[in-house]
Order: C-alpha cells, then sequence, then structure tokens
C-alpha cells in the first residue's frame, strides 16, 4: 500500500533512500529529505507491507509531467514485484500527468513499460 510519507517516519525515508547510490552520502541525503519537506512540487511515498515500510518513491510535479526522482525497495524485498507496483499506483495517482525519469530511474521504469506490454 502507498502511503504519504509523514515526518514522523524520517528515519525510515532515510534508510530507504540511503539504499540509492548517489543518496549514500549523509550530507546528500539530508538535502534530499530537505527538498521533499519544503518544496511543495516535491513528493515522496512510503511503500507498507503489513506494518512494515519497505519501499519509497520520490516524485517532483510539474503541470504535464512528473519525473520519478527516487526508487528504492529494502534488499530483503528485492524481486517481489514491489517497485514495479509503486511505479503503478504513482501514475494511477497522476492520471492526467506523464511520467520521466532522471539517469538514475531511467532504467527501472523502462523495464517497467516493457512488462505492462507484455501483458498487453
Ligand atoms: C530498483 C528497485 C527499486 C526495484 O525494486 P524491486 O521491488 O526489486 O523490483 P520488482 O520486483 O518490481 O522488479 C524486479 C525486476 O526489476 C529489475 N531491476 C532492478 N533494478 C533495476 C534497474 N536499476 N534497472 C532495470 N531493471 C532493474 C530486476 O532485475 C528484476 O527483473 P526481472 O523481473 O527480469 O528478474 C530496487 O532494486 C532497489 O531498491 N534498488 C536500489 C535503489 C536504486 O538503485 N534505485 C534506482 C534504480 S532505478
Amino acid at each position: 500500500m502507498l502511503v504519504r510519507y509523514k515526518k514522523s517516519c524520517e528515519k525510515i525515508a532515510m534508510g530507504l533512500l540511503s539504499f540509492m547510490p548517489k543518496e549514500r552520502e549523509l550530507k546528500k541525503l539530508k538535502e534530499t529529505m530537505n527538498i521533499y519537506q519544503t518544496n511543495p512540487n516535491w513528493h515522496l511515498f512510503l511503500w507498507k507491507e503489513g506494518e512494515a515500510f519497505v519501499g519509497l518513491v520520490g516524485i517532483e510535479v510539474d503541470e504535464t509531467h512528473f519525473t520519478l526522482h527516487h526508487i528504492s525497495v529494502n534488499p530483503s524485498f528485492h524481486g517481489e514485484g514491489i517497485g514495479h507496483a509503486m511505479v503503478e499506483k504513482i501514475q494511477q495517482l497522476m492520471p492526467d500527468r506523464e511520467m520521466r525519469g532522471t539517469d538514475f530511474t531511467e532504467a527501472f521504469l523502462k523495464k517497467c513499460s516493457e512488462a505492462k506490454l507484455a501483458l498487453i
């Protein structure tokens, strides 16, 4: 289940974000969290499995599209489809906007759209 990030989950979110290679340094991690907490166009969500937060997805929303800046899943839960599910849910939350990737998230987004096409 995708839930909106709350300040009370800050440490959990930082732990999940740190699985992204470009977010490993604490300074960078804090800067990124600060953007999500202060910029109204940046939105952070967590993925909950039962009572545990096991995934994170972060987007920046513009008028016509949104950019997937961050996506990560706790390594203990890799390969269970959570990454794909988060991408699908986030697109459902933004039905009128086209999703874009970054240099860091593009490859996984491509994988997700290929999997979707294979189902058609
Ligand atoms: C990328 C990530 C979120 C995927 O989460 P996940 O829940 O394991 O993903 P799913 O189970 O939905 O999908 C797994 C598939 O995605 C593929 N995949 C994983 N990371 C990928 C990447 N960076 N680029 C392309 N495909 C990727 C896996 O090889 C697997 O492929 P398969 O189904 O053919 O075996 C997770 O690997 C992660 O947290 N990685 C570390 C953080 C990171 O680097 N994030 C940015 C990468 S885009």
